[in-house]
């Protein structure tokens, strides 16, 4: 059977780090808050690049790892829910950026769990032979969506980006499993650029991200190790076969009661979110990265990605690495 293989990872986050004590500067806030309650410490944040130069780096950087011309990528999609713009796609971008002059390229808007949305994509596509080689990127700057003086979503975010470059093999991808439910879609909302302006003679308002942090909380738990069982199932897979468990990095008390209610323990959810926040689409590719080049990751080993987020969205790939 035709999957599709991590070949190659690479991750980029910018340079300058702002620490709870930094934000305690900004809003009334303070690091033992925020550690306590979603195990963040420090995040980081551009300050002259955007959504696009944070994913060409990481997608440079995955392309190196794999050994592989760019010329070679057939298919290139961005998850991102902070575009440079609203055209061109930031995927777009990123061909030009990395030389993939064959690629067909588009962004894909599922908030944090569009990396998991975009790989599932791109297996789609690997599997039924239509294309043979991909390069999948999460890159956020959620930095500019973000209202500095609202105290109750400005310290959980981070800016950064993680790539992964796909090809078609006989093992690698296994399954996956995808949700959305629609009608929660006010839980989570960044509605920039929302009023038409035709015939008012006013620019379009831009608004920033909205957030109902318990709902969101309840949701993730509820709604994570669910999908997760689902792909287990579907794909007779116990769940003592999982290495690692590669989730969503938004808080470390939503990964502790994850782990929880899978009875699995927390040695198998590794976990970045304490020095970068939550990057929302890129943080399952940086934490992946991470751990690929720590060495973490070894030929065979059973990994789950899942992520969840805006829309609201949820879903999870099972790899065999
Ligand atoms: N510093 C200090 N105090 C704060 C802060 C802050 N940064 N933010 C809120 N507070 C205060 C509130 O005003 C409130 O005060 P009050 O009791 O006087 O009214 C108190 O802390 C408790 O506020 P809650 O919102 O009830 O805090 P909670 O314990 O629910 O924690 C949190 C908030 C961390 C956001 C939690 O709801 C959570 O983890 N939610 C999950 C959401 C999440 O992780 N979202 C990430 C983005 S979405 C995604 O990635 C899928």
């Amino acid at each position: 059977m035709i999957t599709s293989r991590i070949v190659g990872t690479g991750s980029y986050v910018p340079e300058q780090i702002v620490t709870n004590d930094d934000l305690a500067k900004i809003v009334e806030t303070n690091d033992e808050w925020i550690r306590t309650r979603t195990g963040i410490r420090q995040r980081r944040i551009a300050t002259s690049e955007g959504t696009s130069d944070l994913a060409a780096k990481a997608a440079e950087r995955a392309i190196e790892q794999a050994g592989i011309k760019p010329e070679e990528i057939d298919l290139i999609i961005l998850a991102t829910s902070s575009q440079d713009y609203c055209f061109p796609s930031g995927a777009c971008e990123v061909q030009g950026r990395v030389g993939a002059v064959n690629a067909v390229c588009y962004d894909l808007s599922a908030a944090c769990t569009g990396f998991v949305f975009a790989l599932n994509t791109a297996q789609a596509f690997i599997q039924s032979g239509v294309y043979r080689t991909a390069l999948v990127v999460g890159s956020e700057v959620l930095s500019k969506l973000i209202d500095w003086k609202d105290r109750s979503t400005c310290v959980l975010f981070g800016d950064g980006a993680g790539a992964v470059v796909v090809r078609a093999d006989e093992t690698g991808i296994l399954g996956f499993q995808m949700h959305s439910d629609g009608t929660k879609g006010n839980v989570l909302t960044c509605g920039a650029r929302s009023n038409g302006n035709f015939l008012m003679n006013q620019k379009p308002e831009l608004s920033y991200m909205t957030m109902d942090g318990q709902e969101v909380f309840k949701f993730a738990v509820k709604r994570v190790p669910e999908v997760i069982s689902q792909l287990l199932e579907k794909t007779g897979t116990p769940i003592e076969e999982i290495r690692y468990f590669v989730l969503h990095q938004a808080n470390y008390r939503i990964i502790e009661s994850v782990a929880k209610r899978l009875k699995v323990g927390m040695e198998k959810f590794p976990a970045n979110m304490e020095y970068y926040g939550n990057t929302s689409g890129a943080s399952i590719p940086l934490l992946l990265d991470e751990m690929n080049r720590a060495g973490k990751l070894n030929p065979g080993d059973k990994i789950i990605l899942s992520g969840f987020g805006g829309g609201l969205t949820w879903g999870a790939t099972l790899i065999q690495w």
